[in-house]
């Protein structure tokens, strides 16, 4: 058992929500009242709350559809277009003057765009992409760094039914080829490069890399100039962004979409295999993004300033950078940059310079920050914010106090969010004001969410840890794994019978009926708040010409969650440059963020007598801890002390 998830279970520390009578919803009996309307009439509550919050072109005659389960279907027959939800909406409700976005460069350049602005260019990058055949149903893979252009490509997409894929800026050329080639993407949108630690990481370059290797579904790659870095151009396929907005009109007809209209792709990191492409619909998941903006944020458009720390590249920057916000009407803050550029007081001092009422990020910045000293925070008036969120992974209870008293000097309720790139939105979460909280633990399952824990037959446990599982279908669920019907239905549903979701995590509920997540049951590991297939690494060590075998786990990290190990068994002689032309090999094929953070030689790798190799066990010697697994069907014992030693030294 990791140290984090030990302190978590020893924690019995428990804040009262304060008062707070201008809160979305101001107290549990709130709270209770709600989810007794979705059990007592499940489908009349959504249908109520996709009436009041979505604009609707045409009205739904069904709520959910579950004919072909595990395939659902939210709010049939309606139509709507997803941009003007998030823009003309509001500007024709007399907001169209209100920020939309402050953008922060990691130099310190600032931008406020408005609603009119925003629009406007969402509306000329629209046009642009029609003038180059992008049609509905269309697919756009958006590689792009922080930038405001970054969620205009993502609107404009919307605003004419185009399916856009995000690809994590930090993900190598290999990673990006194979997520455009698996979308069949027709355009790519990209920067020249964006800001990173005082110098330019090249965009424009990967991308110039993965199409000189296949991906001929790609007609178009539009280019923002953003960092000044010199980049090619290849005739015919590469446009200027600049150029091509700058001739077109700043209107462009929403086009109306079924409410089931695919809305994106996003490539996430799974169990086996290659990473798979997640599929989220309009309606349900724009429907999601303002409720849990609402509640587990108690976000207030004409007054807050909501800063979401995660990359666009992940859903949480999905969601909570772009959608969310935008959903509701109000102020969303982007930085390009790294947290600790120039110094460790940078996140602060944006936060003191923009009046950042509600602050989002990942337990791995906060204990980085916490390493820093408090001297940083201490030096910035951190005295707007009220609410303070954390999303990725665990947070163990000091990274919780710290958060709780340095940053919410004891008065900003903390809301751990519990959710993944499948569900779209908040999953459990604390209500700022209605909820009490207690270091490491999510807390409550959000109204109209059926979080349950049940043991690998699907019954109720109540007392021990267990599978999480969500038991009803949610508006903003994934509808499908991209081009891959099959993997959708093993990965979610066959473990329980078609009938509840599994997440892949493992839980425990106390008495309080709070959700204690315990992290993957699965070998997905969790870096940093990143999420990664073992399986992956494993594929891109096997792809180098001195690794015969490898295996992957992960091991207890201090700051980052989880660290990466990986075993190796070399096909040559050992020599000690291989370390570094290892990890490199991994950020080639996958990117920086998979780099093994420990590598170990091995003549061979544990495995059972029908082959398998026994994880577990490795994941006790990478966590140099006593050996727990059972090693009787381990075929050669000598194994383990030969691996053992691999670590030394
Ligand atoms: O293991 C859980 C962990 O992150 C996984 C989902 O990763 P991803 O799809 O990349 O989405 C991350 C951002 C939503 C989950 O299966 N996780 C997410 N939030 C928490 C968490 N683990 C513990 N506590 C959380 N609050």
């Amino acid at each position: 058992m990791s140290s984090t998830i030990a302190s978590i279970l020893e924690e019995t520390r428990i804040f009262e929500p304060q008062q707070n009578q201008h809160a979305n919803i101001g107290s549990l009996d709130e709270y209770h009242t709600l989810r007794r309307c979705f059990s007592d009439d499940f489908d009349a509550t959504w249908r109520d709350l996709a009436r009041e919050h979505l604009d609707w072109r045409a009205p739904f005659t069904r709520v959910l559809n579950r004919e072909r389960a595990p395939f659902f279907s939210w709010f049939e027959d309606g139509k709507l277009n997803l941009s003007e939800n998030c823009l003309d909406r509001h500007i024709a409700a007399g907001s169209g003057d209100r920020t939309a976005i402050i953008w922060e460069s990691e130099a310190g350049e600032v931008r406020r765009i408005s609603y009119v602005e925003l629009l406007a260019d969402v509306c000329r990058a629209a046009n642009a992409m029609r003038e180059l055949g992008i049609e509905s149903g269309d697919r756009v893979v958006i590689y792009m760094p922080m930038i405001p252009e970054a969620a205009i490509a993502m609107l404009a997409c919307t605003r004419i039914g185009a399916i856009h894929s995000v690809v994590f800026g930090a993900f190598s050329a290999n990673a990006l080829r194979e997520r455009i080639e698996d979308a069949e993407a027709k355009l790519v949108i990209t920067a020249d490069g964006g800001g990173r630690r005082g110098g330019v990481h090249a965009l424009k370059p990967k991308v110039d890399d993965a199409l000189s290797g296949g991906c001929h579904c790609i007609q178009h790659v539009l280019v923002v100039r953003h960092a000044g870095n010199e980049v090619g151009k290849t005739a015919g396929r590469d446009i200027d962004w600049h150029d091509a907005l700058k001739v077109q009109p700043d209107s462009c007809e929403a086009l109306t979409v079924d409410s089931e209209h695919p809305l994106f792709i996003l490539y996430t990191s799974g169990s086996t295999g290659k990473p798979k492409g997640i599929l989220h619909s309009t309606a349900g998941y724009l429907l999601w993004a303002r409720l849990t903006m609402q509640w587990v944020f108690d976000f207030q458009p004409e007054t807050d300033v909501f800063w979401c720390t995660a990359d666009v590249g992940w859903i949480t920057g999905h969601t909570y950078s772009v959608y969310g916000p935008l959903a509701c009407g109000g102020t969303t803050l982007m930085y390009e940059g790294v947290p600790t550029y120039p110094d460790p007081g940078r996140l602060w001092k944006i936060c003191a310079e923009h009046g950042v009422t509600v602050f989002y990020t990942a337990p791995t910045a906060i204990r980085a920050l916490i390493k820093a000293g408090d001297e940083w925070p201490n030096q910035h008036d951190l005295s707007n914010l009220r609410v303070l969120g954390t999303v990725g992974e665990p947070i163990n209870p000091e990274a919780w106090m710290w958060y709780h008293n340095v940053i919410g000097k004891g008065r900003c309720p903390i809301v751990d969010t519990w959710w993944q790139t499948e569900t779209g939105g908040h999953m459990i979460a604390p209500l700022p004001f209605a909820t009490s909280t207690t270091p490491g633990s999510a807390t409550l399952p959000l109204p109209g969410i059926d979080a349950a824990i049940v043991d690998e037959q699907g019954k109720l446990v109540t007392d021990s840890g267990g599978l999480l599982v969500i038991r009803q279908p949610w508006p903003s669920m994934l509808r499908g794994i991209w081009n891959d019907d099959a993997r959708y239905v093993d990965t979610y549903w066959k473990k329980f019978n078609n009938t509840f979701y599994f997440a892949g995590d493992g839980a425990r509920c106390d008495d309080n009926g709070f959700f204690w997540i315990m992290g993957r049951v699965d070998d997905v590991l969790n870096v940093s708040g990143h999420r990664l297939g073992t399986m992956e690494i494993e594929s891109a060590l096997v792809s180098h010409d001195s690794v015969a075998e490898a295996a992957v786990v992960g091991r207890p990290d201090d700051i980052k969650g989880e660290a990466i190990c990986a075993f190796v068994v070399l096909k040559a002689a050992w020599n000690e440059a291989l370390v570094d032309a290892l990890r490199a090999h991994v950020a080639k094929e996958i990117g920086a963020i998979a780099k093994p953070d420990d590598i170990r030689f091995a003549d061979s790798l544990p495995k059972t007598r029908s082959g398998k190799i026994m994880r577990r066990l490795l994941r006790d010697i990478a966590a140099g801890r006593d050996i727990t697994s059972d090693i009787s069907t381990l075929e050669d014992q000598s194994v383990i002390e030969k691996l053992q030693r691999s670590g030394q030294g």
